[in-house]
């Protein structure tokens, strides 16, 4: 039996030696030292010995037990800390290495152009309204002085969304809105989208116009001309050059279109001008008596101007930028740039 346990020991050593993970071991051990493993398996042997060999071998019994405990215990040591080596090299941080930076969207250019126009007219009193796109007829022609089959309709292509509703062709629709709600003293800008059916590098069937208008009583051309003054040396960020021709709309009288002087080559002259030295940014004028009646404001006791001018274009001319369809092809490399 001493034999038996002698070479049982000798094959536990080399097995414990052979297990390379935890869980070699424990079946290692549960083969040896378990319930049913080959110790105890030996042990069983015992009642068939003599009195004088029982406690000799017990002895002995009990030392291969301790033996084969502390091997496990040996072992399984260094089995763990093999592991974690391993884990650790596998698992490897480089904390050096560059932190993955996050993208961080940016305004879109006409959002920009639009936040920086709204706030200089804030500053000058004007709050800000918004109107419905797809407009009925009545406040986008009607209203404004345009009569069905009035040639003025013409300047304007329209997409018809049935007999008498559009999408709108300009923010001027707002102006009429905005004073069948509001008695006046009035003061407003509305910034929005609108539609015509007009595609080529000036003119997208999509762009972004801002209207603004002010009635009260008494109030002038001159104030027109300080108000929009004003807001261009403003906007542009310095003492441009500016001028207001006469011109035609139907819901002003009399109307105007402003220039400013060239911001590429300062009026001296070049392609983006046309060699005239101004470039035109709004449409603007005395608000039209004819629009006060559709509205029911008295046109004895108030007057008012309004103006309208396009973003798209006023961000050209900002930021130098020469194609209009670069604003609507979501082209990140343009996008990053503001
Ligand atoms: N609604 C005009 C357009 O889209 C622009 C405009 C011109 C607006 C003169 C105005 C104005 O308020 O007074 O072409």
């Amino acid at each position: 039996m001493k034999q038996r346990l002698e070479s049982m020991l000798q094959e536990a050593r080399s097995a414990f030696e052979n297990a390379g993970s935890e869980s070699e071991l424990q079946e290692t051990r549960v083969r040896y030292l378990g319930k049913k493993g080959e110790l105890t398996g030996i042990m069983k042997g015992m009642g068939a010995l003599t009195p004088e060999e029982k406690p000799v071998v017990g002895a002995t019994a009990n030392l291969v037990k301790e033996e084969l405990e502390s091997l496990f215990q040996a072992r399984n040591e260094d089995v763990r800390r093999a592991e974690i080596a391993d884990r650790l090299a596998r698992e490897r941080i480089d904390v050096t290495l560059p932190g993955r930076s996050s993208f961080r969207g940016s305004k879109h250019p006409v959002t920009l152009v639009t936040e920086e126009i709204a706030e200089i007219f804030t500053s000058l009193g004007f709050g800000i309204e918004e109107g419905p796109e797809v407009e009925k007829d009545f406040y986008n022609f009607e209203a404004l002085n345009i009569p069905r089959d009035h040639p003025a309709r013409d300047m304007q292509d329209t997409f018809y969304i049935s007999e008498d509703v559009v999408l709108r062709t300009h923010t001027s629709p707002v102006q009429i809105r905005t004073m069948m709600r509001h008695a006046p003293p009035v003061r407003v800008i509305a910034p929005g989208t609108v539609y015509r059916r007009d595609s080529d590098i000036t003119h997208s069937p999509m762009f972004h116009q801002i209207e603004g208008f002010l009635v009260d009583r008494h109030v002038t051309f001159g104030d027109l001309k300080g108000i929009l003054t004003a807001f261009i040396n403003q906007y542009f960020g310095r003492e441009v050059g500016v001028r207001f021709r006469p011109s035609f709309f139907p819901f002003t009288e009399p109307s105007a279109e402003v220039d400013i002087q060239c911001v590429i080559c300062r009026g001296a002259g070049c392609r983006v001008c046309k060699n005239s030295g101004w470039l035109e940014i709004l449409g603007s004028g005395m608000i039209d008596p004819e629009v006060f009646r559709s509205v029911n404001y008295d046109p004895q006791i108030y007057s008012g101007f309004a103006f309208g001018m396009g973003l798209e274009r006023i961000a050209m001319l900002k930021y130098g930028v020469n194609d209009l369809r670069l604003f609507f092809e979501n082209d990140l490399r343009f996008l990053q740039q503001f």
